[in-house]
């Protein structure tokens, strides 16, 4: 992925989290974590105006609550101003392909485009057509979705102290999940000791676009000794055909209940990117539990994307 860096290997754009190595991330996490010690102290309006004077779109073609919201939250309160394009409403369903789309956007007076498509590689393709603006990727069919990588290694780092080192299961639905490549991208970088992706043959990945994991189908023998388990939604909208024949079977090989949370390392931690199936994948007992890091995610999403935003655009 040579697009999002520029000619002295600094980012551009954010497209995927492949290929980046410790220190770029260990930067974009200390800075959100910065960010977010400035808001503690001073609330909201103690943050630097890093964004003054910049426009961040949003350009969402696929649905979206936390990502979308917490990127214009985290533009907005940095000083930006946040356009959000409204798609149905807008020349795209006249016919006008992306990159046009794209440019006059940019003509305006646009800084950053942030890009969800079902396609994977639009963000990319979009970043190859920007002229000065930065692309970050919020989510691409099935290839990567690379603030999510950072915001759940940052929430992790919190409660753990350190990725590096770390054992962990990544559950569900993995062979449609942006996020479960961006989380072995950015653990990997990091120094996990071990990525064990877990879930029904079907719903497996092919092992070769997940260098260094290994691949179970048996979810309690996956959990021996876990510290860190990332639960996954069954993304319906991305199976060709019903991948799952039964609910409840699913949920009592491979739903995350106290009973089977029992199994893993004391103090392990709980993740799910949301939209969450609760009673599906994840009861809610450990949905909101003590180990549960789903709201610190959320939170944590905000000054990863403030982070991110602020690393691109004070070029
Ligand atoms: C995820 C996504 O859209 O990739 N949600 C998110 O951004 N937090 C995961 C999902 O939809 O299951």
């Amino acid at each position: 992925m040579t697009v999002q860096l520029d000619a002295a290997g600094r980012l551009r754009h954010l497209i995927s989290l492949r290929g980046l190595d410790a220190g770029q991330i260990t930067a974009v996490l200390d800075r959100a974590a910065r960010l977010r010690e400035e808001q503690r102290r001073g609330g909201a309006a103690a943050l630097p105006p890093l964004l003054a004077g910049r426009t961040v779109t949003n350009l969402f073609f696929e649905p979206s609550t936390r990502t979308r919201t917490s990127f214009e939250l985290a533009a907005r309160r940095l000083g930006a101003l946040v356009v959000n394009f409204d798609i149905a409403a807008s020349s795209t369903s006249k016919g006008e392909t992306l990159e046009d789309t794209l440019a006059t956007l940019e003509a305006m007076g646009g800084d950053a485009f942030i890009v969800r498509h079902k396609e994977n590689g639009t963000p990319e393709r979009l970043a190859r057509h920007a002229r000065a603006a930065a692309v970050v990727n919020a989510g691409d069919g099935n290839h990567a979705h690379p603030t999510q990588g950072l915001l759940d290694a940052l929430s992790i780092r919190d409660r753990l102290g350190t990725v590096a080192g770390r054992t962990v299961v990544i559950c569900g639905d993995v062979r449609h999940s942006r996020v479960a490549r961006s989380d072995v991208d950015a653990f990997g970088a990091l120094g996990a000791r071990e990525i064990r992706l877990c879930g029904p043959q079907a719903l497996l990945p092919d092992a070769d676009g997940f260098p260094g994991c290994t691949l179970h189908e048996d979810f309690d023998a996956a959990l021996e000794g876990a510290e860190v388990i990332v639960m996954l939604r069954l993304q319906k909208e991305r199976m060709a055909s019903a991948m799952i024949a039964d609910e409840r079977e699913y949920t009592a090989r491979y739903g995350l209940d106290p009973v089977r949370l029992a199994r893993a390392a004391a103090g392990a931690v709980v993740l799910h990117p949301g939209p969450m199936n609760r009673g599906i994948e994840i009861a809610d007992a450990v949905a909101d539990g003590a180990q549960s890091l789903v709201l610190e995610q959320v939170a944590n999403g905000v000054f990863v994307r403030m982070a991110v935003l602020a690393t691109l655009l004070d070029r």
